[in-house]
């Protein structure tokens, strides 16, 4: 039986996200397994194999740590679960902001050894020329501007952008650099709504917001965050599950089942076959 999801279905690709810039609202989360982006596909326009996942599904305190490795895993299984949305992953701290040519070979290695449509960076005074020389050399580039989560040293702490004249100006000037050097749409986080909308009235890529208000052309959370994963989600995310807490309560049942032997039950049980019955004789059967 073939359902909707055997149907030849055409990734969408970085023109087809540029090209929506104004008109209706992209949608974005981030995916780093091939289940969850297998849930995930039909809903969204792009999946983004965050480096997040080193604090999501790795138990890291930030995403400094996450490697080229760790991303390639995870960039594989989401392409094998997805097929609609395209699919960008993050480049990891340590992987793109010395020399453009050891970028290159990063950016090269994502996007052969994933299959993967597009790759992400963090931006910041050096980064727009690296995106120039990664879009010339055919690689499609997102970029990331306001609260750079990689910056988490630089900064202090993960913390909102924006705040001053001073650092608006940096924000908005970075987000026109971004935009400038060729990037197919930018992430725009933990800024403030006229800020936000500002960016997005400035660039030609289409802005994906995450802690940025409605005023970008699209939207973007971690997936763990919107599915209620954690006991404490930003005021920015609006929670769509309430999956953390059914996790708990299923264990607990099934922790109190196998305690008091209530599992496994007959229905999950395997039993040997039934001897087979006695065939039946002519003489026994009466006639044929
Ligand atoms: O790594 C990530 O999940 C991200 C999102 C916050 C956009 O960069």
């Amino acid at each position: 039986m073939s359902t909707h999801r055997d149907a030849v279905v055409r990734r969408l690709t970085a023109p087809d996200i540029f090209r929506r810039k104004g008109t209706e609202p992209l949608v974005a989360l981030t995916a780093y397994t091939a289940p969850i982006a297998a849930l995930l596909d039909d809903a969204c326009d792009l999946l983004l194999v965050g480096d997040s996942t080193g604090m999501v599904a790795h138990g890291l305190t930030s995403t400094v740590p996450v490697t080229l490795d760790m991303m390639i895993l995870h960039g594989q299984a989401v392409m094998r679960g997805s097929r609609r949305s395209m699919v960008v992953i993050d480049m990891p701290f340590g992987s793109y902001e010395g020399a453009v040519e050891e970028a290159y070979r990063s950016a090269v290695r994502l996007m052969k050894e994933t299959g993967a449509q597009g790759i992400k960076v963090e931006s910041g005074p050096a980064i727009p020329a690296t995106i120039r020389y990664l879009v010339d050399r055919g690689i499609p580039v997102m970029g990331h501007v306001g609260l750079r989560p990689q910056a988490v040293n630089i900064d202090g702490g993960f913390k909102a952008k924006g705040r001053t004249e001073a650092e608006r100006e940096l924000v908005l000037a970075d987000a026109r650099a971004v935009s400038d050097a060729g990037a197919f749409a930018i992430v725009v986080e933990g800024v403030a709504e006229g800020l936000a909308r500002d960016i997005t009235r400035a660039v030609s890529a289409p802005t994906l917001g995450i802690g940025a208000s409605a005023g970008c052309d699209g939207q973007i959370l971690v997936t763990d965050d919107m599915l209620g994963m954690f006991k404490w989600t930003p005021k920015f995310v609006r929670r769509y599950a309430d999956l953390g807490a059914e996790i708990t309560r299923a264990a607990a049942a099934y922790s109190e089942d196998v305690r008091t032997r209530r599992f496994p039950g007959p229905a999950e049980t395997y039993f040997n076959p039934k001897p087979a019955a006695p065939a039946e004789t002519a003489s026994e059967g009466g006639s044929l």
